[in-house]
């Protein structure tokens, strides 16, 4: 049995696709996906400054190949994402003069882009991030460019676009740190808000970028409950683990641009001790006990990467470091608590 089996009828069991294996370099990575895994999601290809780099190119070759893939293993596709203030191509917002584009220019830019990026695959991506992080963690509106040029609208507007460009498709608005109060009820504000003005949110993604410590099972679990409260499907979106203390905390050095880090500073740099092994198995399966007990509430589940190898979080806070965030060791072995969370759902 493996994960994707073990929770049918429960939730979609999802990973992140790297441009690597979407360009089709690593077969046994894809092995593993086709295996475990019946939902995917771009980790990069489809962001707007990879797939739409300048006004008039477009990049469709790996959004391509990823969509195909996905449709010839009968997986469920989403798009991530539509608009999002970081990885934005600075074009979207200036003119040929590098003046700041007006309101109605950059309106005209985003549907042009949904329309596109939505309209190419209509029908066969079931899912789309149409708006990724606009609250920041004390509920407020991130002041992004969309934000600073269009004004609060920008999400109505894009959520209208994408709908016009397939009405059948779902879609979502996704951030992080939502188990965070303020950022929960800023994020419900906005629902609600769109929710009035007759836009249809089918979706909310909480992206599970978690650690050993938090956030609290106690206040996940509020965040499922306040989002499906408000008739929004609770997607978990960007699944990972890091294991990894904080380079700052470790050396007590300031968190400055030029901070470099150096393998004398990676804790775990000969493997993991027993003691983060057996922690990182808990919290796992902590947290599934968690989207199990919410199986009614939580559509997918998405880790965000195959193997621990693929994943952002060796080079974030700073580059270079060896993290094992994720289910899959860096040879796609499956670790121990794979075959706990199969247990967990007989
Ligand atoms: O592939 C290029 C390479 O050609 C180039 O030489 C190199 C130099 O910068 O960059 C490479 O691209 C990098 C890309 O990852 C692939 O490795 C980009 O710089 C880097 O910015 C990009 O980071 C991604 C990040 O989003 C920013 O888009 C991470 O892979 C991706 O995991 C991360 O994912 C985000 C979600 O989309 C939203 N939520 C948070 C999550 C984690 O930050």
């Amino acid at each position: 049995v493996t994960l994707k089996d073990a929770y049918a009828g429960k939730f979609y069991i999802g990973t992140a696709l790297n441009e690597r294996q979407i360009a089709g370099k690593s077969e046994e990575e894809m092995e593993l996906v086709k295996k475990q895994f019946n939902a995917i999601v771009a980790e990069n290809c489809m962001k707007s400054e990879r797939i739409h780099p300048k006004e008039d190119t477009y990049n469709f070759a790996l959004p391509d190949k990823f969509v195909a893939f996905g449709e010839e293993n009968g997986m469920w596709i989403n798009g991530h994402t539509l608009i999002w203030h970081s990885q934005a191509p600075a074009w979207f917002f200036e003119d040929d003069q590098g003046n700041t584009v007006s309101r109605e220019v950059l309106i005209a830019r985003m549907k042009d882009h949904i329309h596109k990026v939505v309209g190419r695959y209509k029908g066969r991506v079931h899912t789309w991030d149409v708006v990724n992080e606009a609250v920041l963690d004390n509920g407020e509106l991130r002041k992004s460019k969309f934000y600073e040029i269009i004004g609060e609208d920008y999400l109505k507007l894009a959520f209208q676009f994408a709908r016009e460009a397939d009405p059948e498709a779902e879609l979502y608005y996704n951030d992080y740190s939502t188990a965070i109060p303020e950022k929960r009820a800023g994020i419900i504000r906005l629902v609600k808000k769109l929710q009035d003005e007759g836009i249809t949110v089918d979706g909310i993604g909480m992206q599970g970028h978690v650690g050993l410590d938090g956030p609290a099972i106690e206040e996940l679990e509020k965040t499922i409950l306040a989002f499906s409260g408000i008739g929004a499907k609770v997607m978990i979106t960007e699944l990972d683990l890091t294991v990894l203390p904080s380079p700052w905390e470790r050396t007590g050095a300031e968190v400055s641009a030029d901070f470099k880090y150096s393998k004398e500073m990676d804790p775990y740099a000969e493997g993991l001790t027993d003691s983060i092994k057996r922690q990182f198995d808990e919290r796992y399966t902590h947290l599934f006990r968690l989207f199990l007990k919410h199986s009614d509430k939580i559509t997918r589940v998405t880790f965000w990467g195959v193997n621990d190898g693929n994943s952002w979080r060796n080079n974030w806070p700073v580059r270079g470091r060896t993290d094992y965030p994720l289910l899959f060791d860096r040879n796609n072995h499956p670790k121990p608590v794979v075959d706990a969370l199969i247990q967990m759902t007989r």
